[in-house]
């Protein structure tokens, strides 16, 4: 019989402290407390939100409205969903809504005392740091860096004869090299490239779907992870070294010089290893997110030859007929088609499936429904959560969300305007800060790639689907293309 108490205790526990939803007071959202998809008591809702977070955030929206929760475990994610709803999260200051905690599971990479892990004083000047290495005065000078790059990998791995290639591998590989360039400086380019190319690569192995959960897991990926972040700090510590003695290693328009320079508030200096952190964190949030953003632009436009068309009559029109005119930062500003195609590209497939913030304080929300006005208090502790993947495929906000169209944006239609309804890039307070950098990356790298060659999707068969599973959605499939150089009437 003791046997039976004992297995009556430990489920009842392992109910109230593990998978018992905590209800969060009487004006709370609704809580989701049943699936239809799994008709499982307690469990089923877990389920769900495992199987599909974002097939159940949609189906969430349809019955419950624009804010509900859903119970995982013993969190709460509460959910806010389109303009009126998000303007809360993005409106709300960090001593409301706060990243720290959401992204702990970044120390291992990033280092201690690195952006979240940072102390506020310390965090500001660093983010500032990294704001004004990203500005556009600064970015001027990076669009001949990435020029250069981008023709000389396509002249070696690309070439002049008709090949077939995964296009995400290839343009992983070119964003790589373009970020390195201007971010980390001419010398680690030209020298230390392969290197910081493998140690990156470790680092992002590192991050598993368990991560978050448990990021210090003793596996081999995460010891691996470890040793890669010190073998870093120790690559760039050199690098600091050699700079110091030999400024001329660098021509100084490198975010690294920029972090060199960098005080805090009390006049102490960065650390080596804070500076790497910060290499470290600039990458991760770059690399993933410009690559898939080129292959999905990339991918979109191929499967439609009149959007080819437009952006080649764009290409010529802005370089003024000659079409292996070096390209400048204005000349790339003026290719509104080719950066309307890159929004469009990210509303449809957007980076991440979740933003996340943790509540601070009792937040209420006022949303519409059905033409009622309601108003819900999202309690302290929730996780609060923008899901730019459902959001940005809602019809209330861009009609037709299932169609890649481009001229949404363009004058007359500008739905991106709308406060708080385009996501690509967050917004509010922690919008990105690379936005621009991305926008002229991606756009110099594909204003090249398809004024070179022509593409043409091979495999899969339909257009690549997303892999929501992933912390960084890219497409499901391996994305191969045909391309051959492109040739011109007049040639
Ligand atoms: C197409 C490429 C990119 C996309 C789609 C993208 C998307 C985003 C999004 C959605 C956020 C908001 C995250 C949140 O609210 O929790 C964000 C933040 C950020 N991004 Fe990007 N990003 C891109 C490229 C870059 C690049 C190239 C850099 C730097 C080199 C960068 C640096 C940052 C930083 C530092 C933040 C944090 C801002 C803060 O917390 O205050 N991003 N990015």
């Amino acid at each position: 019989m003791l046997w039976l108490q004992i297995f009556a205790v430990i489920v009842f526990a392992l109910y109230f402290f593990v998978l018992r939803p905590r209800r969060g007071g009487k004006d709370a959202p609704p809580l989701v407390l049943e699936s239809p998809v799994f008709p499982i008591p307690v469990i089923g809702v877990i389920m769900e939100f495992f199987k599909s977070p974002n097939t159940m955030v949609k189906r969430c929206y349809r019955d419950y409205g624009p804010v509900f929760t859903i119970p995982i475990f013993t969190e709460r994610l509460t959910f806010l969903m389109g303009p009126e709803a998000q303007s809360v999260f993005f409106k709300s200051n960090d001593d409301q809504l706060t990243q720290q905690g959401v992204y702990d599971f970044m120390k291992p990479v990033f280092g201690p005392e690195v952006v979240y892990d940072a102390p506020k004083k310390k965090r500001q000047v660093q983010f500032q740091s990294m704001a004004n290495g990203l500005r556009a005065t600064r970015l001027k000078g990076y669009v001949a860096k990435i020029e250069e790059e981008t023709r000389r990998y396509l002249r070696q791995e690309w070439g002049d004869e008709p090949g077939q290639l995964d296009l995400l591998k290839s343009l992983s590989e070119l964003t790589i090299l373009t970020a390195s360039r201007c971010l980390h400086g001419e010398d680690v380019r030209k020298s230390l490239f392969k290197e910081v190319e493998a140690l990156y690569k470790d680092l992002d192995h590192g991050l598993l779907p368990y991560t978050p959960f448990w990021p210090d897991a003793p596996t081999p990926a995460h010891r691996r992870r470890n040793w890669a972040r010190k073998e870093m700090v120790a690559l760039f510590s050199k690098v600091i070294k050699e700079r110091r003695e030999n400024p001329s290693n660098s021509d100084g328009t490198d975010i690294l010089s920029l972090f060199m320079e960098t005080k805090y508030k009390d006049g102490t200096p960065v650390t080596d290893e804070q500076m790497t952190g910060l290499m470290i964190a600039l990458l991760f949030a770059g690399q993933h997110t410009s690559c898939l953003s080129s292959t999905w632009t990339s991918l979109f436009m191929a499967d439609d030859p009149t959007m080819v068309d437009r952006m080649i009559k764009e290409q010529e029109q802005v370089l003024d007929g000659d079409m292996s005119k070096p390209l400048d930062y204005e000349t790339v500003g003026r290719m509104e088609f080719l950066q309307n195609c890159m929004t469009e590209a990210l509303r449809m497939c957007p980076t991440f499936i979740m933003l996340i913030r943790k509540a601070l304080v009792n937040l209420p929300v006022t949303v519409t429904r059905g033409g009622e006005k309601a108003t819900y208090v999202i309690p302290i502790g929730d996780q609060v959560v923008v899901s730019p993947t459902a959001s940005m495929r809602m019809k209330e906000t861009f009609p037709n969300p299932d169609t890649f169209d481009p001229d949404r944006y363009a004058p007359g239609r500008e739905e991106h305007k709308i406060p708080y309804a385009y996501l690509g890039f967050g917004g509010g307070l922690h919008s990105c800060m690379g936005q621009n950098f991305a926008y002229m990356q991606v756009k110099t790298v594909l204003s090249i790639l398809f004024r070179e060659y022509e593409i043409e999707r091979v495999a899969p068969t339909d257009f690549p689907s997303c892999a929501y599973e992933d912390m960084v959605v890219g497409p499901k499939e391996q994305c191969i293309i045909k391309y051959k150089k492109r040739v011109y009437k007049d040639a």
